[in-house]
Order: C-alpha cells, then structure tokens, then sequence
C-alpha cells in the first residue's frame, strides 16, 4: 500500500492488536511460514494498512534456538528497541491469527525502487576501487566473472545505532535484506526471531565499526534501556516473552556493552556473518 499517511508507532501498534488480520500472501524468500497480511475493519473493508504475521506453527525447528519461541522474541525486540529509544524496529506485538497465534508486525511502506532492493544504499557489493569515503568493508570475496569485490555498508550513523542494537539482542540473523529505510528515510529492521539467545550469537552485515568507540547516543541508549529493565512494564512485558536466563543475559550485554565502552569485534571461535548475506 502507498496511501495514507505515515503513523506513529504508538497508533501503529493499538491498529495491529485491534483489527483483523486478512492474509493477502506469503513471503516466498522467507524460512520460516511469514504471511503479509490487510489489516482490516470488523466489517471487513480494507484500511490501507498492512502487517507481517508469523504464526508460531509455521515456525521451523531449529538447532540453535528452543521450538516455537521465535515469533516472542520478535516482540521481545520490538520492545527493546523501544525502551532504548531507539525505534528501530517495527511496531510488533503477540496475537491471535487466522492460523493461531503469532507475532504480527506493522508492514514498513517503501518506495518501489526500496521494494525491489530494500537494503539500497545500506549494504552493497563494490569492487575494492569503489571503498571510498562513506563506505566500510565487511567482507571481501570473488564476483561472478571471477572479478574482486568487497561486501561493504554505509558509514551511516542511525546504521551504527542499529549495530548497537544488534550487539544488545546479540542477534544471530542481520542480513542487508533486514534493513530499510521506510518513506519518511527512516531506518528500520526487519527479522528478530533469532534474537536474544543467552549465548553470543552476533551474525551481522554491519561489523564496520568493531572496536571503535561508542557515541554518546549510544551511551544514552543503553543508559535508557538498563533504566527501563529495572522498571516493572518493561521487565514485566519481557519476563513473558523470553525465559529468565534471557533477561538477565540482556542486562548482562547491555552492562558489558557499557562497560567496555566500544563496539563488539568479531568472534574468534565462530562464523560472524549471516548466510546468506542477503
Ligand atoms: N515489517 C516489515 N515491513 C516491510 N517488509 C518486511 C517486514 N518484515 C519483513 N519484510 C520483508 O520480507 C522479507 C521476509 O521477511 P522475514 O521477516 O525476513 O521472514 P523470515 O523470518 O522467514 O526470514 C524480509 O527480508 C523483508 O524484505
Ligand atoms: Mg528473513
């Protein structure tokens, strides 16, 4: 949809608890059952607005991250994105749905161009000449006509707060094609099921700022979320979407992340990329 307005999260969110869901299609290039969805009236017309619907039962059981608990930690990083400030993630919440519950996120409007290649502009593929200022090289490797390139994001701050929130959910799944940029230029992410393990799990695009400093924005950020865990309607809302030893191990990141006062470098022990990139 294109119509309408751009809502604020909050409106966003009280429209995906209290209107109906009409599944309009699933999302092939998705790995677990992802269904785009009308929101609609109680009399079954349309209101221009849409969201992504997870069912649990679609979920695919995986080695890593315990069955059927993929679409709360959806919502779990819906909220600590929120509770940071840093709004980077979609308006999300636990419902019912046609097909049982399941997390149902606000669809981010893009323009067409965003549509067909979400992550333009964010993550690219450049040969090396191309690294220019503005530019961060994540991985180098070979093209398809054998040529060299370099898988690179832009040195873009609201990026650099994304990877901030990434290290907090030490989330396992941050590919270029979860990221965009919604039609007021605002950057959002999509994908948080595997999120919020209690062990590290990072697998992401965005490594270009490994060991550098934190910002004061990002300081603030993790101040704000460490405050706002202490407090009953975070830790409340979160203590029934992830199991106890997942919350402590948020603070546990959060503390740390502050604590060391730079950004996470790579593992040594483990792949720290996503696959595939995109
Ligand atoms: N809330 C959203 N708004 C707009 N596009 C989305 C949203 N959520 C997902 N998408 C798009 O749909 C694709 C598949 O959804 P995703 O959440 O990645 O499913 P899966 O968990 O099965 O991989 C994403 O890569 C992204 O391009
Ligand atoms: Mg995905």
């Amino acid at each position: 949809m294109t119509t309408g307005p751009l809502l604020e999260d909050e409106a966003a969110l009280g429209l995906l608890g209290s209107l109906a869901l009409e599944p309009v299609g699933v999302l092939t290039e998705a790995s677990n059952l992802t269904v785009l969805v009308d929101l609609v009236d109680a009399d079954g017309s349309a209101t221009g607005h849409q969201a992504v619907y997870k069912p649990v039962r679609g979920e695919r059981p995986l080695a890593d991250f315990p069955t059927g608990t993929l679409a709360a930690r959806e919502v779990a990083a819906y909220l600590v994105s929120a509770a940071g400030g840093w709004d980077l993630v979609p308006p999300t919440l636990l419902r019912e749905g046609p097909l049982g519950p399941g997390s149902v996120q606000w669809w981010v409007r893009q323009t067409p161009e965003r549509l067909a290649d979400p992550s333009a502009g964010l993550v690219e593929v450049l040969p090396p000449d191309r690294l220019g200022p503005g530019w961060l090289g994540v991985v180098s490797g070979t093209g398809a006509e054998g040529e060299e390139v370099v898988v690179a994001h832009a040195d873009d701050p609201d990026l650099r707060s994304m990877a901030v929130l990434d290290a907090v959910l030490t989330n396992a799944d941050r590919k270029a094609a979860h990221l965009t940029r919604d039609l007021a230029g605002r950057l959002r992410g999509f994908d948080h099921g595997l999120c919020l393990h209690v062990d590290d799990k990072l697998r992401t695009v965005l490594w270009g700022w490994a060991g550098e400093p934190l910002r004061e924005e990002d300081r603030t950020a993790l101040r704000r979320l460490l405050d706002a865990l202490d407090r009953p309607a975070t830790s409340t809302a979160l203590a029934e979407l992830l199991a106890p030893a997942e919350v402590d191990a948020l603070v546990g990141r959060t503390e740390e992340l502050l604590g060391n006062g730079t950004m996470p470098l790579p593992p040594g022990g483990r792949y720290p990329l996503p696959w595939p990139l995109w």
